[in-house]
């Protein structure tokens, strides 16, 4: 693997949940493989001079709290002592207003100091992790460094985090704002569904293997079915969550991301420019859901009080059970709010290779399961062989597992030995962990490295982030005008009625609506 030059990486937003959980435990990573160079310097940047305690935050207090979040948070424990000690030297903290041009001058200089005792080349990669209120500040601020008399040499990055606006127009003065200053090449807009393995896979498997374009399309496959379901609650970020809900949480980037990736037509090379090319021609091809549709087509729903499954012990440990008291009763909740915590879509995409074909696409909060999964359900075959004998024949799937247990399981009919014709559903199941023998790395660790790179291909470019808003926005809309209510739904169950009525009204359901047969897994690699 090719490794990074030097650079200079300032995380703003250095002390929030994403720096310490993700981001922090991404860069130890990098250095235990050393796919960071020996002269780099992660620059904590926040606006906290001190911690909660009253605990001044300076380089060594930050050094220490990164060392526990490593401890804590990096995926392979226990942690390299020798990595860490490399990294150790290397962590400095500065605190600052996020929108004020001296405390960014101080930062630029002190990025200077850098680049003459760590020999970091003037490269610098800004990661905006903040919360969206800062992201006007912080952008004007880097961007006009740019021009600064004291300015660096190398290159100039900037990663910013989601939410990528709130709707079409706010991502456009988003975009507008970042173009001002940087060139789309510096702009690396994240979406870290993309760094996971088994996101990157789906191109493998789709482009990698013969068997299956033939019938990658409207004429063999029945639908694709998309779930992202989590058993945690928003109780705990409602000030974030209910400006925002389901749709735009997850749907307008997550969920489109895997549903991009898995129907967009091969592209003419791996580069970033042919990849996002051919995932905006999807969204293009989105059909829009009108007005009159939207209560059929776009289910909403929040979680009504009760008990839901907290996911957040270790592997292997049983969840315990907590309780909710409702979305509307959580702290910050507006007590009428109207926000999902639960979506249901139904769209096409008219092209000629999906034309008519429908993909469903759900995501929530406190849902029984956590996982992340594409269906590609195919076609029944014609039954008349098999009618006498039983009732229905179970349906091809292939069922790509984003997590947990990554991997993908294609099921298939297989007869039971024995006298009868009985047939069974079974499964061939490809497990990354025991398949490969290693732990998928961390989505950020992909997106933090490629980052150091310079390559695109991972990121969302402007345009596409304006696409796929612009499919969002009409069901928004109708939302906020339709005079139905959201539709409530018990913790720990599969979301709203009307969820379940979307796909089985059209003569289909979902995978783990908890009456589909488990197959029988045949082959597990
Ligand atoms: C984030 C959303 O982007 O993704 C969260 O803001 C959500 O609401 C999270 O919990 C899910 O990520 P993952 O990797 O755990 O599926």
């Amino acid at each position: 693997m090719p490794n990074p030059v030097p650079c200079a990486i300032v995380i703003f937003g250095a002390t929030g949940d994403l720096a310490q959980l993700k981001l922090i435990p991404a860069v130890y990573e990098l250095c235990r493989e050393r796919l960071v160079s020996d002269r780099f310097v992660l620059v904590g940047y926040a606006r906290s001079t001190e911690k909660k305690d009253g605990t001044p935050l300076d380089d060594q207090q930050y050094r220490k709290d990164c060392y526990q979040a490593i401890k804590k948070h990096a995926r392979r424990q226990p942690i390299d002592e020798a990595a860490w000690k490399r990294m150790e030297q290397n962590i400095f903290y500065l605190s600052g207003a996020y929108d004020s041009e001296e405390d960014h001058a101080r930062l630029a200089a002190k990025l200077n100091e850098f680049d003459q005792t760590h020999d970091t080349g003037g490269n610098r990669l800004f990661y905006i992790s903040t919360p969206p209120d800062a992201f006007e500040g912080i952008i004007t601020c880097c961007g006009k460094r740019l021009t600064a008399p004291d300015r660096a040499t190398g290159f100039q990055r900037i990663i910013i985090e989601k939410p990528f606006g709130h709707d079409l127009q706010s991502a456009r003065r988003l975009n507008a704002l970042l173009l001002k200053y940087f060139h789309e090449t510096q702009i690396f807009r994240i979406d870290h569904y993309l760094g996971k393995e088994t996101v990157q896979n789906l191109m493998v498997m789709r482009f990698a293997n013969s068997i299956f374009e033939p019938i990658w399309n409207y004429k063999y496959v029945d639908h694709v079915q998309i779930t992202v379901s989590e058993t945690v609650s928003a109780d705990d970020r409602a000030g974030y969550y209910d400006k925002s809900g389901a749709t735009r949480d997850m749907i307008q980037n997550h969920l489109f991301q895997l549903m991009a990736l898995v129907s967009m037509e091969p592209p003419a090379a791996l580069d970033a420019t042919s990849v996002r090319d051919e995932k905006v021609k999807v969204y293009k091809s989105v059909r829009p859901i009108r007005a009159g549709l939207v209560d059929s087509q776009a289910i909403r729903g929040q979680y009504g009080p009760g008990q839901y499954r907290d996911n957040s012990a270790a592997e292997g440990l049983p969840s315990p059970m907590k309780t909710t008291p409702g979305y509307l009763k959580a702290r910050g909740v507006a007590p009428n709010s109207r926000t999902e915590t639960f979506s249901a879509i139904k769209l096409f995409i008219d092209n000629w290779r999906w034309s008519g074909m429908p993909f469903y696409l759900r995501t929530g909060k406190c849902l029984p399961e956590k996982l992340s999964e594409i269906v590609v359900r195919f076609r029944s075959p014609p039954l008349t062989l098999f009618q006498k004998q039983c009732d229905s024949i179970y349906p091809n799937d292939l069922v790509i597992r984003v997590q947990p247990e990554e991997g993908i399981s294609c099921r298939l009919n297989g007869k039971v030995p024995g006298g009868a014709m009985v047939i069974k559903s079974v499964a061939l199941d490809f497990l990354y962990k025991t398949t490969f023998r290693t732990e998928p790395p961390e989505a950020y660790e992909r997106l933090l490295y490629d980052a150091l790179l310079g390559d695109q291909t991972l990121f969302i470019r402007g345009d596409e982030a304006e696409a796929a808003w612009q499919i969002i926005d009409p069901i928004e809309e109708a939302w906020a005008q339709s005079p139905n209510p959201v539709q409530q739904y018990a913790p720990n169950t599969w979301g709203p009625k009307a969820a379940m009525d979307l796909i089985e009204l059209d003569g289909r359901r979902w995978l783990h609506s908890g009456d589909e047969p488990e197959p029988l897994i045949a082959c597990s690699l």
